[in-house]
């Protein structure tokens, strides 16, 4: 689990105002719910024989009331228990977004946190190709609106698992073929073998790479109208120039989808390479008590954004705060912090300095602080009731400092801010 300590914290903000537009631009509504639910929610939601269910969550019992909770390990399910309690697709689909953080007991490594955040988009109520379609542009526009594309952008794999029943005979075809080549299977996935032969396509063991090229496919087991419905998706990312890789061997690693699944990979992330997943699952809401509703989704690893986007950021740092008063005396103090109230009230932020450092220290903290003017009430200042400014980050020569009176100090920041193209108002 991490802390976010300020100038990371900054990253993450300029990010998640920047993934939230893009979601409210496509007509998504944000939805929060609870980070504990019941463990059962999970257990029906997700598959027993999932490797989040069996060893992954944070469950615990309530000793006050006998039940037991889980901090969630995603937010699917519990979109879709709220939907059914509040009946959210009564009157029409819905197209909902949510962000928080998530709580997987995984064994630590690079990549792979047991608190991390996601931000996800589960639509609702839609049971067309053309709603994975607006799924994967919405991604395509994530990656774009921080700086992601070209050859940064995220690599789409996509695959079809079917229908439950077409997926059941698969299922069983699989098991049926590592069966006969269990000599090589580690304990790991014989395990898998006995419990959900599909999830051996999951296994990441070098091992195993022949074998699983040699395993049975999918397609031999799609029925007309899934073998449809993909082509259709597939059709429509080709007309929209989307680049992407059909992997039969995507499986996704929770028991809900079904029909198309989808991920997007990076490369220079180390193995934990996805940095988002989703698909189809049209059973789950039924599952969960709902009437039969059409929905899919996917949701994005904050952490792995972040963490490409800091190796290929080509963003300037700006500044961060507008102003910084800084100050010799008690009284020069207490004006700067009468002062600034008045200039926040107009929109531009300031940073007093209250500690009794030496101006020189005041200073140089103005410049670690990216602030972009400094401000500073000294005696001579407060004598003639004007405050001396100077301009920390643009170099303008003649207008490098200048004296503003108290009165005109709001304006005269307006002024230069608007010039620059910059303004905070
Ligand atoms: P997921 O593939 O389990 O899918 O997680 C989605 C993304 O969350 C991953 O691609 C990864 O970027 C990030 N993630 C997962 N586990 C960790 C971890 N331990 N540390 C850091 N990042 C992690 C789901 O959770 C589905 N609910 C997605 C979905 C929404 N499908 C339909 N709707």
């Amino acid at each position: 689990m991490n802390d976010l300590l300020p100038e990371k914290s900054r990253v993450w903000r300029n990010l998640e105002k920047k993934i939230a537009t893009v979601f409210s631009n496509y007509g998504f509504d944000e939805i929060r719910t609870p980070i504990l639910e019941r463990t059962e929610l999970f257990l029906r939601g997700l598959g027993e024989v999932t490797d989040i269910v069996e060893k992954e969550m944070y469950s615990f019992e309530d000793r006050l009331n006998g039940k037991t909770y889980s901090l969630r390990p995603e937010n699917t399910a519990a979109v879709v228990r709220a939907s059914v309690q509040h009946s959210l697709t009564y009157n029409e689909p819905r197209k909902l977004w949510y962000y928080g953080p998530m709580f997987r007991h995984e064994r630590p490594q690079a990549g792979r946190y047991r608190q991390f955040f996601q931000f996800g988009v589960e639509m609702l109520g839609y049971d067309s190709f053309e709603s994975e379609v607006e799924l994967i542009l919405m991604c395509n526009a994530v990656w774009r609106s921080i700086g992601l594309d070209g050859n940064l952008q995220p690599e789409l794999k996509l695959n079809s698992i079917g229908t439950s029943e077409e997926r059941s005979s698969y299922v069983q075809a699989l098991g049926e073929f590592f069966q006969k080549h269990i000599g090589i299977l580690d304990d790991d996935n014989l395990k898998r073998l006995k419990r959900n032969p599909l999830r051996i396509l999951d296994s990441k063991s070098d091992s195993l790479v022949n074998l699983k090229n040699e395993a049975p496919k999918i397609t031999d087991f799609l029925g007309n109208v899934s073998k449809a419905h993909f082509e259709n998706l597939l059709s429509v990312l080709d007309d929209h120039r989307i680049s992407y890789e059909v992997d039969l061997k995507l499986v996704r690693g929770l028991d809900y989808y079904n029909s198309t699944v989808f991920e997007w990979k990076v490369s220079g992330l180390g193995a934990q390479d996805t940095v988002c997943g989703g698909g189809r699952y049209d059973a789950l809401v039924a599952l969960l008590g709902g009437a039969h509703t059409g929905a899919c989704g996917f949701a994005i690893g904050m952490e792995r954004l972040v963490e490409l986007f800091e190796a290929n950021s080509r963003e300037q740092e700006k500044t961060l705060i507008d102003l910084y008063f800084a100050h010799t005396g008690r009284d020069g103090k207490l004006i700067a912090i009468k002062l600034a109230e008045k200039v926040r009230k107009a929109g531009i932020s300031v940073k007093v300095d209250l500690t009794d450092a030496s101006l020189k220290t005041q200073v140089k903290r103005a410049f670690r602080n990216n602030a972009e003017f400094l401000a500073i009430f000294g005696e001579e200042e407060i004598k003639t009731g004007n405050v001396s400014v100077r301009w920390l980050i643009r170099e303008e020569g003649e207008n490098h400092q200048r004296k503003v009176p108290y009165a005109e100090m709001v304006e005269f920041v307006r002024k230069i801010k608007n010039k620059s193209g910059n303004g905070s108002q």
